[in-house]
């Protein structure tokens, strides 16, 4: 199995978690980064490069800093562009099918404010139904979210854990998403419950 992330933050070397994911992914056997503003800095993609890339891979990770409830823009030119009528989609866009799309991302709000009354309403799940159904459109399997929640707040420590979980899931071990938390282990008062 090899797997394809696909990298975009816009500012890497300012990043914090993003660059911690991506070198703990790196480590992995089988596993390429590939970074996204650093192959386009003037942002225009070259498709058939891109399209090979992802003939090549089995499973595609899209790994982004969460922007406004999204992903960075480069990464939406990157879905225009990239997967095109005849190659993702339509009669002949059979190029994806069989693979598997998984997206990672790190947002700087805690989980508990991605609920139904909290300050941003819905799970970071849900916030990204628009990759789930592109995996259903393109034949892909969509992969559970791997999200880090409240990076702000991580301790080095911390950030090193989701880099293990960010790995382990690369290898093919699915986390539960409770586990995501970055809020440290569920008190077992509360498991009583
Ligand atoms: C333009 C912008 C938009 C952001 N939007 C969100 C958001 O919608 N939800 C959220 O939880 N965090 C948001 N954040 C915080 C980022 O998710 C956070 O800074 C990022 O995940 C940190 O990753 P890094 O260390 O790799 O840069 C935003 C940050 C920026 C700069």
């Amino acid at each position: 199995m090899r797997t394809l992330i696909v990298l975009a933050h816009p500012d890497l070397a300012a990043s914090r978690n993003n660059a911690a994911l991506a070198a703990a992914a790196r480590t992995e056997p089988g596993v390429t980064v590939h970074d996204l503003y650093a192959a386009y800095p003037d942002l225009r993609i070259d498709v058939a490069h891109e399209q090979r890339l992802l003939r090549a891979h089995d499973r595609i990770v899209l790994q982004f800093p969460f922007y406004w409830y999204s992903a960075p823009p480069l990464l939406k030119a990157w879905m225009d562009e990239v997967l095109a009528y005849g190659f993702a989609y339509g009669s002949s866009g059979t190029a994806l099918r069989g693979k598997t799309l998984r997206v990672a991302t790190t947002a700087g709000g805690a989980e508990h404010l991605y609920r139904p009354g909290g300050v941003n309403r819905f799970p970071v799940r849900d916030l990204l139904l628009p990759f789930d159904a592109t995996a259903h459109l393109t034949g892909m399997r969509y992969a559970e979210p791997f999200v880090v929640h409240g990076v702000r707040e991580l301790t080095d420590l911390e950030l090193a854990e989701a880099g293990d979980r960010y790995r382990a899931v690369l290898r093919g071990e699915e986390v539960a998403a409770a586990e995501f938390r970055s809020t440290g282990p569920v008190p077992s008062a509360t498991l009583a419950e």
